[in-house]
């Protein structure tokens, strides 16, 4: 984007001055794996941080200084609130923040259609304390339009005292908020590259809202990549998601065939991966998983309706990717038969019910389909995640089980690897069981005759 000076108006500039010396109030609205981990590190680098959460427990939980994150240390909290950080379920407190961050769930509805209550919510709580010269930013992934469509309207509807949100066309008087979409680029799980070496992506409504966004952002992250609007950071986040949701399903699609046709699939993903230059590996599993990938395409194919425009590979990546559960099901159904053993009756222990390895995170696992299909033809499931005691009931899952402990594996008739958590000690796993089954190549270098890869 073409750098071009911008006319800082008077009510944002001791705001902005706040920022760039780190004493600025930030407020984070959400506090969940994406809210806390950002709260901390704005936290970490001097701000005075308040984090808001319509979740009384969370908030409980952060004042006595607990992490309710397993991968967020109890001690980084504690560091946090010495260092000033409160957390509340009170918005009057908006009105003190210089900035705030919206990081609150956008999930799909039951019709698979995008569900921006979460968002909408948020904003209604916002608007009454909003005041001259703060930021909002919406961090939320969500289809192209959402910020300028739908949070704009509300702030400036609700608002009583007439702020309207900063465009570039407006007079540099006018009495206005500012208004950024900057994406989330987490990855879970990943610690090969640190939170402050990815790259953060900042589209300002108006020029004076991106100076104000990348200044709060430049504090915590090495690099800021400004884009031209809200529109283009919307759509970023999405092309970087549906990337990865279309690659995963050619993969799963070609892992189905390379079973076929005697092939070891993970083997040639090892070997293409040797090529330097125009291919990146995507590895094939049990189905997609989390709060991002077999979500956020969606958001878009919705979008696209508005525009008479079918979203092709979106829809063929779903329709591919969604089937994987039901393909580990029958895989699993056929490796008994091979033994004479009918998956109804059978005794099945599912390893892993997070959506990814090494993460406390079920949102649309695989493991909740599989184990609610496994359990539809008759077969008596038990589970095992050093992650989960117990799993209840959720959106879209009505499971009422508690984890089973990882001993006398012998007593079950197939052993299914769904998450390959690295507490996981495949080589034991493989040699006290009767049949494994490894929908992730788990035991990958482990020559036995139990093992099943699908
Ligand atoms: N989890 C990830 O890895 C990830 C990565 C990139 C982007 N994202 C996106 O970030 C957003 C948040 O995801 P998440 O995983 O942190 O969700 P989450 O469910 O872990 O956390 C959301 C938090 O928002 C709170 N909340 C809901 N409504 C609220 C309201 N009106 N006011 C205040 N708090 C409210 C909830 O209580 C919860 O604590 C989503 O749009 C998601 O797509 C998530």
């Amino acid at each position: 984007m073409a750098t071009q000076t911008v006319t800082i108006p008077e009510p944002v500039l001791s705001r902005l001055d706040r920022i760039q010396n780190k004493t600025a109030n930030v407020g984070v609205i959400g506090l969940g794996y994406v809210g806390l981990p950002l709260t901390l590190l704005l936290s970490e680098a001097g701000f005075k941080v308040t984090g808001f959460d319509i979740d009384q427990v969370k908030v409980a939980h952060l004042e006595a200084g607990r992490s309710y994150i397993h991968r967020i240390p109890q001690t980084e909290v504690v560091r946090a609130r010495e260092q000033g950080f409160r957390a509340t379920c009170d918005y009057a407190e908006l009105s003190l923040q210089d900035a705030m961050i919206i990081c609150v769930p956008t999930p799909l509805t039951e019709h698979r259609e995008p569900d921006l209550s979460f968002i909408r919510m948020t904003a209604e709580s916002i608007a009454p304390w909003l005041v001259e010269g703060q930021i909002v930013i919406l961090e939320s992934t969500t289809y192209p339009g959402t910020t300028e469509e739908v949070l704009v309207p509300i702030l400036e509807k609700g608002n009583a005292k007439g702020l309207m949100a900063r465009r570039a066309s407006m007079d540099p008087d006018a009495r206005t908020f500012q208004i950024a979409f900057s994406p989330e680029r987490e990855d879970p799980g990943n610690d090969s590259v640190a939170r402050r070496d990815i790259p953060k992506v900042i589209g300002g409504l108006d020029p004076v809202a991106s100076e104000m966004a990348s200044g709060v952002y430049g504090a915590i992250f090495n690099r800021t990549v400004p884009v031209s609007s809200t529109s283009v950071a919307e759509m970023t986040k999405l092309l970087e998601n549906i990337y990865r949701c279309v690659n995963i399903a050619m993969v799963n699609e070609l892992k189905i065939l390379c079973l076929k046709m005697g092939i070891d699939i993970w083997e040639v993903i090892g070997a293409a991966a040797t090529k330097p230059f125009g291919f990146h590996p995507f590895y094939p599993g049990p189905g997609l998983g989390g709060h991002c990938i077999p979500i956020d395409p969606f958001y878009l194919s919705w979008k696209a309706r508005e525009w008479d425009f079918h979203t092709r590979f979106i829809e063929l990546a779903g329709e591919v990717n969604e089937a994987m559960p039901e393909f580990v099901v029958q895989s699993v159904g056929a490796a008994l038969n091979r033994q004479s053993i009918a998956l109804r009756g059978a005794r099945i222990l599912v390893l892993g019910i997070a959506y990814k390895k090494d993460v406390d995170d079920l949102r649309e696992s695989p493991s909740l389909t599989i184990i609610e299909s496994l359990q539809k033809q008759g077969a008596e499931v038990s589970f095992n995640d050093p992650y989960f005691p117990t799993v209840g009931r959720g959106r879209h899952y009505n499971l009422n089980m508690t984890c089973a402990p990882l001993t006398n594996l012998s007593q079950y008739d197939c052993v299914l690897i769904v998450t390959d958590h690295s507490d996981y000690d495949f080589d034991a796993i493989v040699r006290e069981s009767r049949l494994v089954v490894d929908t992730r190549n788990a035991t990958n270098g482990i020559r036995s005759p139990k093992i099943v890869r699908c």
